[in-house]
């Protein structure tokens, strides 16, 4: 088991096909089993021969964003091991665009499960400082490769039924996959919808409170107060800021998006986050559903 860096987030590898590996990713993530992990294969090729069948959308879709920051959910083949899935008969599929996951994975020849390497319900890494300061020596090895280029998780998108489900947004934009998809139905909050596993409302979280406002004026002027901004800031502002981009560029502010966040989390001069909501569009919505559920 290593850390491994991708392009969206530094994830927990190991052996996709082995349980004890699973396991242990399960264990040092403190992630519960109900949880299923993502198996990362250096092509399409390779991520299809691990699923039942595949639809024409998701070769196009492949086509088109893969190696890259797309997760796709397809129903499963016999050999991938039921701790992966959670027991789900489908299984997450992505194809690493990042040039060390990528020669890891073609050395190794199948594929790695790799959830984010942080410990359940807490802020992605994306920088192996960050791995290391989230899972510390469970992890025997961490390989760094650099700074994380989207910043991200990768969109997961559920193929496996009638109709394209977007189960994450993340680091490909929703409008690009309905480009190629059409529309893609949103899945509902997890209460009702036991597919989609990952959708719990708390997470991301940092181990400061976090307060989602929707005003500047909710910001009170304290010097224990964190600003998660976007955009030129008030520089009267006494607290702390952290700013995802002055520019107001959501690309940017996506690659800034976690380490900023973990950045107020350890200052010791805060005690309290705020930020206002991204714009709606593109990476700015993926950034919203982390938000909301960090603040939860
Ligand atoms: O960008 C990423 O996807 C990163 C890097 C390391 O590749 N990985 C990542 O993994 O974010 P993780 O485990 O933190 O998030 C995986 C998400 C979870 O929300 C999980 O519930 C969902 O994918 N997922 C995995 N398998 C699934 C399945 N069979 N059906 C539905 N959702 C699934
Ligand atoms: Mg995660």
């Amino acid at each position: 088991m290593i850390g491994l860096p991708t392009e969206t987030v530094y994830g927990l590898a190991g052996d996709g096909l082995n349980p004890a590996a699973l396991a242990r990713i399960f264990e040092v993530k403190q992630r519960p089993l109900f949880d299923p992990l993502i198996l990362h294969l250096p092509d399409a090729e390779a991520a299809f021969h691990l699923a039942q069948r595949v639809p024409d959308l998701a070769q196009r879709l492949a086509e088109r964003f893969w190696p890259g920051p797309l997760t796709l959910v397809l129903p499963k083949k016999e050999m991938v091991p039921d701790l992966a899935t959670s027991g789900l008969p489908n299984v997450a599929l992505r194809v690493p665009v990042h040039p060390v996951a990528q020669e890891l994975l073609r050395a190794w020849g199948g594929p790695l499960a790799a959830p984010s390497a942080n410990r359940f319900g807490r802020i992605s890494p994306t920088d192996a400082e960050a791995v290391r300061s989230e899972l510390g020596d469970a992890v025997p090895l961490i390989l760094d490769g650099g700074p994380c280029a989207v910043g991200l998780e990768s969109t997961v998108l559920d193929l496996s039924g009638e109709r394209p489900v977007l189960l994450r947004a993340g680091g490909v934009p929703v409008e690009k996959l309905e480009e190629i998809a059409g529309p893609i139905a949103r899945s509902a909050p997890v209460e009702e919808n036991p597919q989609a596993p990952g959708q719990l409302k708390h997470h991301y979280a940092p181990r400061k409170p976090l307060h989602l406002v929707h005003n500047p004026s909710e910001i009170p002027s304290k010097p224990d107060a964190g600003w998660l901004a976007f955009g030129p800031a008030s520089e009267a502002f006494p607290g702390v800021v952290e700013n995802l981009s002055p520019g107001c560029d959501l690309r940017e502010a996506a690659l800034n998006f976690f380490r900023a966040l973990r950045a107020l989390d350890e200052d010791s001069r805060v005690s309290v986050l705020y930020v206002l909501p991204l714009p709606a569009h593109g990476l700015g919505l993926a950034m919203n559903e982390r938000l909301e559920r960090a603040a939860s």
